[in-house]
């Protein structure tokens, strides 16, 4: 068969045959879900050849899996990183990458408005294995400066900022990072490719919630790192999937796989219906502030616009109801307008064909100390809308109505 150049070809492309040739048993155009736990050798000496990884192959499906590897292969190459690891979800991604690049002693540098459980994880998970850290503004260079020491060995930041939108300048914290000896890990669940690609800015490693995006149908719970391989070596070995063991089924593995060949298209679909849902709610006199990376009100537009893809700004938004509409505080407001919608759902993730909305404060970032919750900017009025693939006309009518509610 012929093979495609992979480094003369576009994103959409990739994204279709990336890693997936059809399989050599059968001739299956899709790739099938070996869903197997372990596998036969055909001698004791080629067992021990791919145990010891002299000879290509699999031994058990906690290391590795061909239906695993092919999404693994098709992640390197989208996001032009040498390597890949899936994982059993996005926090098995975040939590092996810091669990194994850090040890007793040293210090992380990180955003100071990330996802709840990626909060618990570095302010309260790694304080136990002797790992400090400092929340800085990532969108403030010189603080981010000030908090590197010298036993810092990682900088971590979200691309979108969940679920404040805030966008990172990934190419000037690399940049500074590097300065200082520092890795930077960048979590772009908010921004996957063909947005942008954080390992070409010049992050080390890039980390995503699959669930999200990525797979895009959600039915599905899954992590991604990608990097280097002489970074993602000891994180598969010690950190991720072989030893500590956040591994990725086949089955979902298969799923990702599929979802991911529509992803370019998804994605333009994903941005414009937000750019116009956005715009219509910055019309609204019952919203106080809509937060959409690509409104030129927003505060780090203008990063945004460099650094993304043409007019692909996200799917996520978050607006904040204003308070005192006849005598209702902004979170009673923003309760009944959400109940009031017909189509986007009440429910938490996001990247999925159906528009969902959700109340961070008490949802994805209750467990933030609210103290945080305030410093972060996420007020009992804010909204979090991860906008669907549904026409946006029935989307802008739906919030019209519900916002009539409160008249
Ligand atoms: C930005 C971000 N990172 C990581 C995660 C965790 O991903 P998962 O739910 O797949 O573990 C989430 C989940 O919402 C998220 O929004």
């Amino acid at each position: 068969m012929n093979t495609i150049d992979w480094s003369t070809v576009g994103f959409s492309t990739l994204a279709v045959h990336g890693g997936q040739d059809p399989d050599p048993a059968h001739g299956s155009l899709a790739t099938p879900i070996y869903q197997t736990s372990t596998f036969c050798f055909d001698t004791r000496e080629d067992g021990t050849a791919i145990f010891l990884g002299e000879k290509p192959g699999f031994a058990y499906s906690r290391g590795g899996n061909p239906t695993v590897r092919a999404l693994e292969t098709k992640i390197a190459l989208l996001e032009g990183g040498e390597e890949c690891i899936a994982t059993a979800s996005g926090m098995g991604a975040i939590s092996s990458v810091l669990l194994t690049l850090l040890s007793s002693g040293d210090h992380v540098v990180m955003g100071n408005c990330v996802y709840g459980c990626t909060n618990v994880v570095i302010q309260e998970v790694l304080p136990k294995f002797g790992i400090t850290m400092t929340a800085v503004d990532t969108n403030d260079l010189a603080a981010v400066e000030a908090a590197i020491q010298d036993n810092t060995k990682i900088l971590y930041f979200e691309t979108v900022s969940n679920p404040m939108t805030r966008v990172a300048d990934i190419e000037a914290l690399s940049a500074l990072a590097k300065a200082h000896g520092v890795k930077v890990i960048v979590d772009s669940t908010f921004a996957p490719t063909p947005l942008v690609r954080p390992l070409a800015l010049g992050a080390d490693i890039v980390v995503h919630s699959a669930t999200k995006y990525l797979n895009g149908h959600g039915d599905v719970i899954a992590g991604l790192i990608v990097g280097k391989k002489e970074d993602l070596g000891p994180i598969r070995t010690y950190g991720s999937t072989k030893a500590c063991g956040s591994t990725l089924s086949p089955h979902d593995a298969f799923l990702v796989l599929r979802g991911l060949q529509t992803l370019g298209l998804r994605m333009d679909r994903h941005c414009s219906n937000a750019m116009k849902v956005a715009q219509f709610l910055e019309t609204c006199p019952q919203i106080q502030t809509v937060l959409y990376p690509g409104l030129e009100s927003h505060p780090d537009h203008d990063i945004a616009a460099k650094q993304f893809k043409k007019d692909m700004f996200t799917g996520i938004l978050s607006f904040e109801m204003k308070d005192g509409i006849n005598g209702m505080t902004s979170l009673e407001a923003g309760t009944r307008m959400v109940n009031a919608l017909t189509i986007p759902h009440i429910a938490v993730s996001l990247g999925d064909p159906s528009s969902l909305v959700e109340h961070p404060a008490t949802m994805t970032h209750r467990n933030v100390p609210p103290q945080e919750r305030v410093r972060m900017g996420i007020s009992n009025g804010l909204i979090r809308f991860s906008v669907g693939l549904e026409d946006p006309e029935d989307l802008i009518a739906d919030l019209q109505q519900a916002l009539a509610t409160l008249d």
